[in-house]
């Protein structure tokens, strides 16, 4: 069981250590289309503690990629919740992300958080290396960048190679598959060695020998740094992989298998 009542709003609390290193706590999002509110999570909760690796199931629309935004801090919880007396809030090692500054929620997201997204966002003028390298430059600022740039390279390349696509190097997201793509996204995702990695739908372009050996590359990479992982799926095999499996309905999250 995680421990609750630790974290508050402004993360000044800390009576105990925070049991669950990323947690939503009845956090309500809602998009407003024109004059009409589209409530998507409406109180859902998740507590994933340090070293595990959760899987989110839920049918399409249920609110998984919403939910995992608001893990990463790139969307925020509604301001005002329908609900009042919801905890409404997303933490951090017990730290509310909706308390940081623009630029310690901008060091998490850069440095703290790898985020694989749904439909990839490669950068379409960029080789794959250069999509992998942009993340770690990004991260460590241009100076760093070049300091450590044959090493962040050898990792970047390691990890392109690790995922099947040393071949590919020099191509540009165009000018690959779906699931070339897929790979590119999570290289990048990876190649700043994230505490936490957010991958949405990491498996959905892939076949499920492809998919089973990019799972089997995650794996590895996550023994070797105890990376915690939130992993959205609509993938059975992929989801058998996770510690656990929570599936999204009606705006919550409830426990399954
Ligand atoms: N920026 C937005 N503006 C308005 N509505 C949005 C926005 N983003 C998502 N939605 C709506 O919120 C709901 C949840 O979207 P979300 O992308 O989180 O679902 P999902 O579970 O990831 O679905 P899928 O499995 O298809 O990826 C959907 O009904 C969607 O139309
Ligand atoms: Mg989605």
């Amino acid at each position: 069981m995680m421990t609750t009542a630790i974290a508050q709003p402004d993360g000044s609390a800390t009576r105990a250590k925070a049991a669950s290193m990323i947690e939503a706590r009845e956090v309500f999002k809602t998009y407003r289309l024109g004059r009409v509110d589209v409530p998507v999570l409406r109180g859902a909760s998740l507590a994933v503690g340090e070293g595990e690796c959760v899987a989110v199931l839920g049918a399409s629309g249920s609110g998984k990629s919403t939910l995992l935004h608001l893990l990463g801090g790139l969307d925020r919880v509604d301001a005002k919740p329908i609900d009042v007396d919801a905890a409404n809030h997303v933490t951090y090692r017990g730290r509310a992300i909706e308390a940081m500054g623009a630029g310690e929620l901008d060091r998490y997201r850069r440095t703290t958080v790898g985020f694989v997204f749904q439909f990839y966002h490669l950068l379409p003028e960029l080789s794959v290396l250069n999509n992998v390298l942009i993340a770690a430059m990004v991260a460590h600022g241009r100076l760093g960048y070049m300091r450590q740039s044959s090493d962040l390279r050898e990792r970047a390349t390691d990890l392109l190679d690790r995922f099947g696509l040393a071949h590919r190097l020099k191509h540009r997201p165009v000018e690959l598959s779906g699931g070339e793509r897929q790979r590119v996204a999570i290289a990048r995702a990876l190649v700043n060695k994230p505490e936490l990695l957010l991958a949405d739908e990491p498996t959905g372009n892939l076949d499920q020998t492809t998919g089973a050996s990019i799972l089997d590359a995650m794996m590895s990479l996550r023994a070797e740094t105890n990376q915690t992982m939130v992993i959205v799926t609509h993938d059975p095999a992929t989801a058998a992989r996770a510690d656990r499996v929570v599936k999204l309905v009606d705006g919550k999250v409830a426990t399954s298998g």
